[in-house]
């Protein structure tokens, strides 16, 4: 049987009409019709667009959000709408307090199932020292305060710590009796429900897979009824001990495809071997299903699995430098063509079909981000639930804002992860949301009153100068509190350097909603913003504002160069224009705008180098590791050089010359040359308003990224 489908339908692709082929499985087989209508010759972009082409048209408003806010069943309890909060550890846990609040701000927001990560030390069989014992974390508490809000409260039960091949049979049996007695010991705290953490690396999921099990008992891989045994008695133990009403949900990989040795996935678990694990599952007792992507080489992906479409042009990218063909790989059946956004709802409605207890899916299920798709996902029964973190760790009042149409007052998520084991400069531990300041700070040491900024000391008047993100969010903040702000823009239009990071890193990253977020934001809160006014010190002193904000931006640097006839000297901010960009470009400067640069000129056909003053270790700092992780090896792939701890050291006609680290010159051709090192502080202007309150934030006090630049202008202004 032969499946003709168009390349205009393959665009429209796997969201929209080829639910049928998904669901019948025959959607990896649009590839043959769709290489035939390839072009006999292309240029290398051409191919490399046409590998994974993205369709931004997904992101229809059109929606009364009817179905996203109907109500559902999860074992004896209606569910109010269809945005659950999945369980994210790492984003919690300093103190009480934290616990409490964190959680309960979900509620307040309007979410009304709340799951909270494994993150107590609950297993008496194989207790954990690193965890917080029982006893000093207030469940019940906390299930007392998610109740008084109407919502609902339950705790994924989880360990990476165990190997389905390395555990004897008093092993499991000792593993699944701690699972069963912590699910006892949560309802007696109040909670509502557990849920099985059987997906990723969890020990559940070692013993589903056939890569993972080599057991030869009852609970090896010989039979789906035998895979399914360490869950399967689980679900049943708690039903036993907990009673039915007590709910029990379960997380497992809906389909698995080996990401670092391409191809090799023929021990990864399909679509059709889940159904069957499905229906194990609900026959053994489990109330709602929780689906998620199972690669097997970057654990990432498991949950923030949009990273493969991380990165300028390189759709697809699965981290070790090579590209998914996302027609024919996890079976063809991902919806690919959406940068990442409910990549899972064909496969979830197919295992949907074949059991009858409520099925949801994670990542990047976001009705803010694509209304229409995500409110017609439920109408049409792709999925029951959606699993939501990282959109709700930006803007915990989601719910209640998409429910009363504020739907530009949402903070957007970026894409970022800064959030989930990110580093700093220095290699410490850097854990924070670019969009919401507050994620992972508030009621720690930096943040002791929580999200909301304390009200006004008084009265007073606040000048912010500079519109990128970290004066807007300096004068965001500020208003919010009760001053009197005005913001100062010297250009024409807001946000700063926002715009031309978002034409070079490309849409993924969402800047341009955060833009308008943040824009929306001056009018909701009251800022008063005043563009095309550029302002120094003389107009500063004549305002006399009682405190200055200023978010000016750094200083580019310059090589010194002059251009050659057949080489150009760009500065960074002369580089947008593609036209004045030759075939043989030479960047300069190792940090995340160089590098992003980088992406963006490969995939626009030219070659390039990149001369970076820092060690290989720092290229692309100021980025995510995990977006690195991503977009370096592409980088690499498609034939980028990098020179670290060097310079350069001439312009030639046609030619640089580089200082190599090894103290050795080299020449090589170059018809472009970027300046892309990195920014200096700008501290002019603060230094001519002696004697005033002055605050620099961003770059001018010292350039990173935009993480910071937004954190810089939200701390200020809590503390002014
Ligand atoms: C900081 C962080 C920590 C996480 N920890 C867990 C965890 O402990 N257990 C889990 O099942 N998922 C965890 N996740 C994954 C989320 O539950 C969710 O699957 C993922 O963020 C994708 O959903 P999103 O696109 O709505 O963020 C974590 C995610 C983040 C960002």
């Amino acid at each position: 049987m032969s499946v003709i489908i168009t390349r205009r339908d393959f665009l429209k692709g796997t969201a929209a009409g080829a639910m049928g082929l998904a669901v019948t499985g025959l959607i990896g087989k649009n590839a043959p019709a769709y290489a035939e209508e390839a072009p006999a010759v292309m240029s290398p972009q051409e191919a490399i667009a046409r590998l994974n082409p993205q369709d931004y048209d997904y992101r229809s408003k059109d929606t009364d959000f009817s179905h996203v806010f109907s109500p559902w069943k999860l074992g004896p309890f209606e569910i109010k709408h269809r945005m659950v909060k999945s369980a994210a550890g790492s984003d919690t846990g300093r103190n009480p307090e934290e616990w409490l609040h964190y959680y309960e701000d979900f509620a307040k927001g309007g979410v009304d199932m709340i799951w909270i990560e494994d993150f107590a030390d609950l297993y008496n069989n194989f207790p954990s020292t690193r965890k917080p014992a029982r006893d000093t974390v207030p469940f019940q508490e906390l299930a007392d305060r998610i109740h008084a809000l109407d919502g609902h409260l339950g705790y994924q039960l989880s360990t990476m710590s165990f190997n389905s091949k390395d555990m004897t049979l008093d092993d499991v049996h000792m593993l699944q009796e701690d699972f069963i007695n912590a699910a006892v010991y949560l309802q007696s705290q109040g909670l509502d429900a557990v849920e099985i953490n059987a997906a990723g690396n969890n020990v559940g999921q070692t013993f589903f897979s056939r890569l993972r099990n080599t057991r030869e008992d009852e609970y090896g891989p010989q039979s789906f009824e035998n895979r399914a045994r360490f869950v399967t008695e689980i679900v049943q133990g708690i039903k036993e001990k907990c009673g039915k009403d007590f709910v029990v949900q379960v997380l497992m990989n809906v389909i698995e495809e080996d990401d670092q040795n391409m191809g090799d996935s023929s021990l990864a678990t399909t679509v059709e071997e889940s159904c069957e694990f499905a229906k194990l599952l609900e026959a053994a007792g489990a109330d709602s299903l929780h689906l998620r992507l199972g690669p097997i080489g970057r654990h990432i992906c498991q949950f923030a699995s949009e990273l493969y479409f991380t990165g300028y042009g390189i759709e697809g990218t699965n981290g070790y430098g090579a590209q998914f063909d996302f027609s024919r790989h996890w079976q063809g059946k991902l919806v690919a063509n959406h940068s990442g956004c409910g990549l899972l709802l064909n496969i979830v409605q197919e295992v949907k079909q074949a059991v009858s207890i409520p099925c949801g899916g994670v990542t990047y299920m976001d009705p803010a981000h694509a209304p229409k798709m995500f409110d017609d996902a439920i109408a049409d029964g792709k999925l029951d639930f959606m699993m939501m973190t990282r959109s709700l760790c930006c803007e915990p009042e989601y719910v209640n804002k998409l429910r009363e149409g504020r739907l530009d007052e949402i903070a957007p998520c970026t894409r970022c992860l800064h959030c989930h084991f990110d580093y700093d400069e220095e290699g410490k531990t850097y854990e924070h949301c670019r969009v919401n300041v507050a994620t992972q700070r508030a009621w720690r040491e930096v943040m002791p009153e929580g999200p909301i900024p304390l009200p006004a000391e008084g009265e007073k008047k606040v000048m912010v100068v500079g519109g990128g993100p970290g004066g807007l969010e300096a004068a965001r903040i500020a208003a919010e509190r009760g001053y009197d702000v005005t913001l100062y823009e010297k250009k024409g239009f807001l946000g700063g350097l926002l715009p031309f990071a978002s034409a070079i890193k490309g849409p993924h990253e969402n800047l341009d909603d955060f833009l308008a977020y943040l824009k929306r934001q001056q009018e909701v809160k009251g800022v008063k913003v005043v563009t095309g006014q550029e302002v120094d010190a003389d107009f500063i002193k004549a305002e006399a504002p009682d405190v200055v904000i200023l978010a000016v931006g750094g200083l580019r640097d310059t090589l010194g160069f002059e251009s050659t006839p057949g080489t150009t000297v760009l500065s960074f901010d002369e580089a947008i224009s593609l036209d004045r960009i030759g075939q043989e470009v030479t960047i300069v400067g190792g940090n995340c705008q160089a590098v992003d640069m980088a992406q963006y000129l490969i995939a626009h056909g030219k070659h390039v180098t990149i001369v970076s003053p820092d060690p290989k270790d720092k290229l692309d700092k100021g980025q995510s590791s995990w977006v690195k992780t991503f977009t370096l090896p592409m980088l690499y792939s498609r034939g980028t050089r990098l020179w670290p701890n060097a310079s350069l050291a001439a312009v030639g006609d046609g030619t640089v010359t580089i200082k190599s680290e090894t103290g050795l010159d080299v020449t090589i051709a170059c018809d472009t040359v970027i300046e892309a090192m990195d920014m200096l502080p700008n501290k002019a202007l603060a230094e001519a308003l002696d004697g005033m309150e002055v605050y620099c934030v961003g770059d001018c006090e010292k350039p990173w990224n935009i993480a910071e630049a937004v954190t810089a202008g939200n701390l200020t202004a809590r503390k002014i």
